[in-house]
């Protein structure tokens, strides 16, 4: 359930992105509980090769990654935890002094932490209910940590603006404070046909999941999109160098939005056939690119993990002291 407050703050931000050229959809949009359920199936997902391909990685150089980040750490993690390799990370790490997850999804947090709380009886988990892009207090362990190393998995970082990622980039070098470590995952620029394939697999979760917005946003601003309406479609952009995923029209439609605010009119949305809505770009690098993008957010390249094939790297990068 939305306050009117969020509702209002929700409705601004969707009205000014339907505004754009081409109009587009804030990500965020697509995790009610229907979406992270999806999010899930596509993570198992044959076409969908970057879960599968980090975990190996990391399975493969965790005890190297742990060495490189050394004992006694505060382990701070933005988003609510990510499992499998969470759990890979803290049994390789020597005597972690604390786990610090941090995200908006408070029960989810919650879940996690208990779960950690269960593996690591001696860990201080300590969540922070907060988003994770902005400020947020680091709480102070009991015991005192020798650094704080951050652990950002799953190139989330792609699914921000390379502009975005860069500031994120250095937001995360303050929160971990001098002598900082970042553990980070990215995507590797590919195929484009093995791109492609990962973002439109065969079975349709993906597509089901992109169209879930629509529903999302019939519920909780009162639009009338009919999903079915729309047609799925993520491609490999080779100049910007990025998946982006597209909802196209299947015909002429109007939408019409009732976000149920007072003194605020029905907003209406007309879409040609073929206009399409942007609901998320995932960009994605070269191992060099993505140096120059640490590089300006004040992060050194330590060492580097990757599979055989080069599909998908891991780093170690270290702020200074
Ligand atoms: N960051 C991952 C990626 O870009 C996971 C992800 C985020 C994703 N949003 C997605 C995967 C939408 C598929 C569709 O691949």
């Amino acid at each position: 359930m939305v306050s009117g407050g969020e509702t209002e703050e929700l409705w601004k931000e969707v009205r000014q992105g339907l505004q754009r050229s081409p109009p587009t959809l804030p990500p965020k949009l697509f995790y009610d509980a229907r979406g992270a359920r999806l999010f899930e199936e596509i993570m198992r997902l044959e076409a969908y090769y970057p879960t599968r391909t980090e975990i190996e990685i990391l399975r493969q150089h965790v005890d190297q990654m742990a060495e490189r980040a050394g004992p006694d750490v505060l382990l701070l993690e933005p988003g609510s935890g990510s499992g499998e390799k969470t759990r890979l990370l803290l049994s390789a790490l020597e005597s972690p002094v604390a786990y610090v997850p941090v995200d908006v999804a408070s029960v989810q947090l919650a879940t996690f932490a208990q779960e950690v709380r269960r593996d690591h009886p001696s860990l201080e988990v300590l969540p922070v209910v907060a988003d994770y892009t902005r400020s947020f207090p680091v709480p102070r362990p009991r015991r005192e940590p020798r650094r704080s190393v951050a652990f950002f998995p799953g190139s989330t970082v792609g699914n921000l603006e390379p502009p975005a990622a860069r500031a994120f980039l250095a937001h995360l070098a303050e929160e971990t404070g001098p002598g900082g470590g970042l553990l980070i995952g990215v995507d590797l620029v590919k195929d484009p046909s093995m791109l492609e394939a990962a973002y439109n697999d065969p079975e349709g979760v993906t597509a089901e999941f992109n169209r879930n917005m629509l529903r999302h946003l019939n519920r909780i601003l009162g639009a009338d999109f009919d999903p079915a309406a729309f047609e799925h479609h993520a491609p490999w952009l080779e100049a910007e160098g990025r998946i982006e995923m597209r909802l196209v029209s299947r015909r002429d439609q109007r939408i019409t939005f009732r976000p149920g605010l007072e003194d605020e009119p029905p907003f209406h949305l007309d879409l040609p056939r073929g206009r399409f809505l942007v609901t998320e770009h995932s960009n994605k690098y070269t191992l060099q690119g993505f140096r120059r993008l640490t590089e300006a957010a004040g992060w050194r390249t330590v060492e580097t993990w990757t599979d055989p094939n080069e599909w998908f790297a891991v780093q170690f990068l270290e702020r200074d002291p």
